[in-house]
């Protein structure tokens, strides 16, 4: 074999290493990436069935103060109840729900009001027969239809 027959053959045999592997890289059936989307799927089923039982929650023991559509009552900012206590502000993201840490929420649904203002005596009471699960539940339903603007702020935000 001649010498310029050798490096033409070392060459094309490079050539085909460099295309056999970029070939394997990037090829999306293959077996790494197949795991990741599986792992995607799972975490979004779980979310999504996490939000559907957090809804019909929602609608049991919560919607017939907050609205249907967590949209809140008319007015509940300037007006007050026929007992002088507070409506009940919109869930959806339009009032200051977002402004509460997780955790605020999370024990104002359980206790009530009463937890921050032991002389509270308003509509908000607890919910002693919600389970954990059930709370972080609905919770994951109002964060589902806060603006995506404000889904994305509330994981920065400073809260109070
Ligand atoms: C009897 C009516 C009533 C029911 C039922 C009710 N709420 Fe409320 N909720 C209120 C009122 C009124 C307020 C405002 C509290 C106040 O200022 O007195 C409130 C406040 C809240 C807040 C704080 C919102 C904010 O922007 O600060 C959250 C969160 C909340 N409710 C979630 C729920 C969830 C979840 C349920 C169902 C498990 C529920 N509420 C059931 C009347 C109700």
């Amino acid at each position: 074999m001649s010498f310029l027959l050798k490096r033409i053959l070392i060459f094309v045999i490079g050539l085909a290493a460099i295309i056999i592997s970029l070939l394997y890289f990037l090829n999306p059936n293959k077996k790494e990436s197949d795991n990741i989307e599986i792992t995607n799927i799972e975490i979004d089923e779980k979310l999504i069935s996490q939000i559907n039982l957090g809804k019909s929650l929602y609608v049991t023991h919560c919607a017939s103060c907050h609205g249907n559509n967590l949209q809140g009552q008319p007015n509940w900012s300037t007006k007050k109840d026929k007992d002088g206590h507070n409506l009940s502000p919109p869930l959806n993201g339009t009032g200051h729900t977002w402004h509460h840490s997780q955790e605020q929420l999370f024990n104002i649904i359980r206790y009530g009001f009463k937890i921050y203002n032991e002389n509270y005596d308003g509509k908000m009471q607890g919910n002693d027969k919600l389970n954990d699960d059930d709370i972080w539940s609905i919770l994951a339903y109002m964060k589902s239809v806060w603006p995506e603007s404000i889904q994305k702020k509330y994981d920065t935000i400073t809260k109070h």
